[in-house]
């Protein structure tokens, strides 16, 4: 491999890298703004510019490709008062506002300040401001933070696959904005906060709910389809607050869609069941664990039972349950479901270009692996149904029978069901899922079940021993 010298420290480089990410592997930081891995290099903040030997200028790191022998200096005088005097100028213009900024805590403009920037202002001038349109359900703009680094729209145009970014006007007027104002259009709309290196494109769902320092950071998967993302989910006090997109080449690159950003939110809605519950005359009626264990039995004895198993479980649950219902329900069908019109992992497939399935479960590749079918229609004879489920798999329509639910149901789902023994929801336990690459991947888990709520293998061994 060919190697070169950066800041003194010898490293080598496969052809064609630059010089940001050499310099990453060696263990030096080139502050970068415009410059995103996954975006197309524009060098356009001038950030990043670093001195190299027998060259008369300072040149960008995130354009320059590294060669063999070049010697780098990213700490030299003049890279130091370059990267002080962007700093200065891209601060011209930035309001005061870290406290009251949504970014705070992670934002590139403000870490870099403390870094490369004057506590002292030469700005004697009036700061522009911005009046901010609407951008739609996802984002919240502020172009009072924007340092037109126009990551946004390159994401746009090259990820999203939406030329929906633009800047208008010139020099200290620019303003980054939508075409002719209309709200965001893509379905991956939630990037755009991601990328962001300031506090201009927050996300409405999130911001002012919670100081980003507060929240425990749990590197998972998504659970909204058959790719399943990499995703951070981040929790404070047993809640999810939001998820964020992980780096993942092979998968999902840097990117989550929005159905899988927000999906979350389920875990923590009011209509959720999270109590073991019975029906009665009046609807579903909350109890003890060992009465619902009881009247759960008592419903599927001596009826020939249906097993239902959301293709939203993991590995490890399918397996308990396969052994579970060998056991206790010798010769009954056990059948995955999870989106309708999907019933195999042929009829998975791309739903658009960039990373969506329709498969809408995350593990209906791994319970094929398994052996599991797809559940098509209720068996003639069929008695009764156990119905287990983490809280993505849709629910098929079924035929009014005593059933018992295992797992994740909102109230009116379950408000026919005989027996609820509430469970476990993707970002409440850990397991292996396997995408539509084949790939075996780790949900973990990142806060604990809400309520009464356990987790599967918890509840099979009440029910075996109750
Ligand atoms: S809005 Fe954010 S991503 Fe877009 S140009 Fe401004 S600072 Fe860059
Ligand atoms: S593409 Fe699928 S796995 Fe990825 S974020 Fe969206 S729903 Fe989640
Ligand atoms: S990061 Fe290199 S010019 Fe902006």
């Amino acid at each position: 491999m060919p190697k070169c010298v950066i800041d003194g420290r010898e490293v080598e480089f496969a052809p064609g890298e630059n010089l940001v990410e050499v310099a990453k592997r060696a263990g030096v930081n080139i502050p970068v703004f415009c410059y995103h891995p996954g975006l197309s290099v524009v060098a356009q903040c001038r950030m990043c510019a670093v001195e190299i030997e027998k060259m008369p200028k300072l040149q960008t790191a995130c354009s320059t490709a590294a060669t063999e022998g070049m010697a780098v200096k990213t700490q030299s005088e003049r890279a130091i008062k370059n990267q002080k005097s962007i700093m200065e100028f891209l601060l011209l213009n930035h309001p005061l506002d870290c406290p009251i900024c949504d970014k705070s805590g992670e934002c590139d403009l403000q870490d870099q300040s403390y870094d490369y920037g004057s506590p002292y202002s030469r700005m004697t001038e009036e700061k522009r401001t911005y009046i901010d349109l609407d951008m739609g359900p996802v984002i919240v703009k502020n172009m009072n933070r924007c340092i037109h680094c126009t990551r946004c729209i390159r994401y746009g145009e090259q990820i999203a696959g939406i030329h929906e970014m633009v800047a208008i006007r010139r020099g200290n007027d620019t303003e980054i904005t939508t075409i002719d104002g209309k709200p965001l259009q893509t379905a991956y709309a939630g990037n755009y906060a991601d990328i962001c290196p300031t506090g201009s494109l927050t996300l409405k769902d999130f911001r002012f709910k919670k100081r980003v320092w507060l929240l425990k950071r749990t590197a998972t998967v998504c659970e909204g389809c058959a790719r399943g993302c990499a995703m951070e989910a981040h929790a404070e006090n047993n809640i999810v607050y939001r998820c964020v997109a992980r780096e993942n080449l092979e998968v999902n690159q840097y990117w989550l869609c929005d159905e899988g950003r927000f999906n979350f939110h389920y875990l923590h809605e009011t209509d959720r069941v999270v109590e073991p519950a019975i029906s009665s005359a009046s609807g579903l009626v909350i109890t003890e664990w060992k009465a619902a264990v009881d009247a759960a039995k008592a419903t599927l004895k001596g009826r020939k039972a249906l097993a239902l198993i959301g293709s939203d479980l993991t590995q490890e649950e399918a397996k308990d349950i396969q052994e579970f219902i060998g056991k206790s329900f010798p010769g009954a069908p056990l059948l995955h479901f999870g989106t309708p019109g999907i019933h195999s992992a042929r009829e998975d497939a791309d739903e658009d270009k960039i990373l969506k399935r329709k498969s809408k479960t995350s593990n209906l590749h791994g319970f094929e692996k398994l052996g599991l079918k797809g559940f098509e229609s209720v068996p003639s004879g069929t008695e009764a149904v156990i119905v287990f489920r983490g809280g993505r798999a849709m629910l098929p329509k079924l035929p009014t029978l005593p059933t018992v639910g295992v797992g994740v149901f909102k109230k009116q789902e379950a408000d026919k069901f005989a027996t609820v023994l509430p469970g476990a929801a993707f970002a409440e336990k850990s397991g292996t899922i396997v995408n539509f690459q084949g790939r075996e991947q780790k949900l973990v888990r990142a806060i604990l079940p809400p309520g009464k709520s356990k987790a599967l293998s918890e509840i099979l061994m009440i029910w075996s021993h109750a």
